[in-house]
C-alpha cells in the first residue's frame, strides 16, 4: 500500500469517489454483489419513482423493516474514518458519493457531495418541510404512510429514485471537483451506473491520477494508474 500512500502524499487536490462497497463492512449490503440488497428486495418497487407514486406503502414497509434498522445499526468503518482524517489533514478536498447512508458525515467528513441523496432525510411533497428519519420512523407504527407534521402532505425520502434525474447543481459541483482533482480515488463501486461512472473517466481525461480500490474488477480498471482488488478498510486501514 506504500504506493498509494506516496500518491496521496504527492497529491494536493485529492477527491474520493465512493460506492456501496465502502459501507459493506459497516453492515450495509451492496447492490450487486453476492449478498446484494437486490437479491432480496425488488428495486423496481422500493427504489422506483413511478412505483412509489402508485404504491408508496411498499417503500414505507421496506423503510420500516429494512432500511431504517440497517441505518441505525451501521457505524462508519476504517475506510470512512481514513477519508475523514485525510480531509482533516487538508489532503482530501471532497468525497463524491453514490451512497445514501450518511456514513461519511458520521465519520466526520464535512465536504460530501451526495449524488443520489441521503436516505436519513425526508421532505414533504406539498410544503417542502424536511424531517429526519428518526422523527418519521416513530410515526410509522401508527401511520403506514407518515404524513407531513406541518401540512399533512405526503412525505418522501430525499434520495434519487430510479426514473429521476440527478440534481443539476450537485452534478455541476461533482464535475468541478473531478476536473480540478489531481488524484481521484474510487472506493467500493462497480462503476456500472451512469452518470456517476463517468467521473473517474473525466478525472483521468483531465490529467488526474486514478486509483480504484474495489473488491471485484471494474470496467475502468484498465484506465487506472493503480488498482487494489481488496477490502476498502484493509487498504485504507494501512495507507493512511
Ligand atoms: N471493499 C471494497 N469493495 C467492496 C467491498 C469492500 N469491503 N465490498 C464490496 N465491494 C465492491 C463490490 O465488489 C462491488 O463491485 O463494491 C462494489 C459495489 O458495487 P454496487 O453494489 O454496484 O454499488 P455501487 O457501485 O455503489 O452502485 C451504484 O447503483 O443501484 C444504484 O443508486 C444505486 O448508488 C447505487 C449505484
Amino acid at each position: 500500500m506504500s504506493e498509494l500512500r506516496d500518491l496521496i502524499d504527492q497529491a494536493s487536490r485529492l477527491v474520493a469517489f465512493t460506492g456501496a462497497g465502502i459501507s459493506a463492512e459497516s453492515g450495509i449490503p451492496t447492490y450487486r454483489g453476492q449478498e446484494g440488497l437486490w437479491q432480496k428486495y425488488d428495486p423496481a418497487k422500493y427504489a422506483d419513482i413511478t412505483y412509489f407514486r402508485k404504491n408508496p406503502a411498499y417503500y414505507w414497509n421496506f423503510f420500516r423493516e429494512v432500511r431504517y434498522p440497517m441505518l441505525k445499526q451501521a457505524q462508519p468503518n476504517q475506510a470512512h474514518l481514513a477519508l475523514a482524517r485525510l480531509e482533516q489533514m487538508g489532503k482530501l478536498r471532497a468525497i463524491i458519493t453514490q451512497n445514501i447512508d450518511g456514513l461519511h458525515q458520521q465519520a466526520g467528513s464535512r465536504k460530501v457531495v451526495e449524488l443520489h441523496g441521503n436516505s436519513r432525510r425526508f421532505f414533504c411533497l406539498r410544503c417542502g418541510e424536511r424531517e429526519a428519519m428518526e422523527q418519521v420512523y416513530v410515526r410509522l407504527s401508527e401511520e403506514i404512510q407518515p404524513a407531513c407534521i406541518s401540512c399533512g402532505g405526503q412525505l418522501r425520502p430525499e434520495v434519487v429514485f430510479f426514473g429521476e434525474a440527478l440534481s443539476a447543481s450537485v452534478m455541476v459541483e461533482a464535475e468541478t471537483l473531478t476536473r480540478e482533482s489531481d488524484l481521484f480515488v474510487v472506493v467500493g463501486s462497480s462503476l456500472v451506473v451512469q452518470p456517476a461512472a463517468q467521473f473517474p473517466v473525466q478525472a483521468k481525461q483531465n490529467g488526474s491520477r486514478l486509483v480504484i480500490v474495489n473488491k471485484d474488477p471494474t470496467p475502468l480498471d484498465a484506465l487506472a494508474d493503480m488498482v487494489y482488488h481488496r477490502q476498502a478498510s484493509e487498504v485504507f486501514g494501512t495507507a493512511v
